[in-house]
């Protein structure tokens, strides 16, 4: 049923970002999926944060690449929004892949190597995603353009989306440049026009961030493929009801 609910982050308006407990909250809420963010640590493990940077989502400082894994696993990835959140942890790219591996659930992985290099993100993951079998309900985004190549050679058969922000012109041809399947827009950049193109081009379009129940009713109309949101259960609500449910 579309268009399909991705949970940005997890359930992230009531549940600590990027954590555990934000994923088993997308699938407890309905969500067709998730979608995170990934970086390495210091001994190149894959781990799931969204900042270069630890103040804002945990109680340690620095940057996440120059921290090991043990490190960072000696953090609270919660207690910065409630204190009955402080035992949420970062976790590891492989606890989510096992969490959602015995579900319906789509991944959306975006590589956070836009800003900051993370030389060999993509092998990494396309090795975590292969032995968790999650390779035909994974999807890789980056605003890394070059680093989506990158994944199409090691992995060709896992799709790719381009993720951009701000206006691009003709998103559908930089998208088939880099051979992704689909296209990951901000919400205030799409249009009729901009779907209708893009699904004569073969490629899906997922909308992000769509938090607001109009703007979630408005692009069903316009026929989107996905939308990426913090309310998974909202636009849960919104699609299972109402004459054009289903
Ligand atoms: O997938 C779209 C969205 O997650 C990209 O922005 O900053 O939330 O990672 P950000
Ligand atoms: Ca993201």
């Amino acid at each position: 049923m579309r268009p399909l609910i991705f949970a940005h982050r997890g359930a992230s308006a009531r549940h600590p970002e990027n954590t555990l407990e934000a994923f088993r909250a997308a699938i407890r809420l309905g969500a067709d999926g998730i979608e995170l963010d990934v970086q390495l640590t210091r001994d190149r493990e894959v781990v799931v944060i969204h900042d270069p940077w630890l103040e804002r989502t945990t109680n340690g400082t620095g940057q996440v690449r120059n921290h090991s894994f043990a490190e960072l696993r000696r953090l609270s990835a919660g207690s910065w929004l409630h204190p009955r959140f402080a035992p949420c942890k970062i976790p590891h790219l492989r606890e989510v892949l096992a969490l959602v591996r015995p579900t319906r659930l789509q991944v959306i992985v975006e590589l956070k190597n836009f800003f900051v290099p993370q030389p060999e993100l993509e092998e990494r993951v396309v090795e975590l995603l292969r032995s968790y079998e999650m390779e035909e309900r994974a999807v890789i985004s980056s605003f890394n353009f070059n680093s989506l190549l990158q994944v199409k050679k090691l992995a060709p058969a896992i799709r790719t989306a381009l993720l951009y922000i701000g206006h691009l012109r003709e998103p559908w041809a930089i998208a088939q440049q880099y051979q992704t399947e689909q296209l990951h827009v901000p919400k205030e950049e799409i249009t009729p026009a901009l779907i209708n193109q893009s699904h004569r081009h073969g490629l899906e379009v997922i909308g992000w961030t769509i938090n607001r129940s109009q703007a979630m009713l408005q692009l069903r109309k316009l026929g989107i493929d996905g939308i990426i949101t913090n309310y998974p259960l909202r636009a849960r609500k919104l699609f299972t009801s109402g004459p054009n449910a289903g």
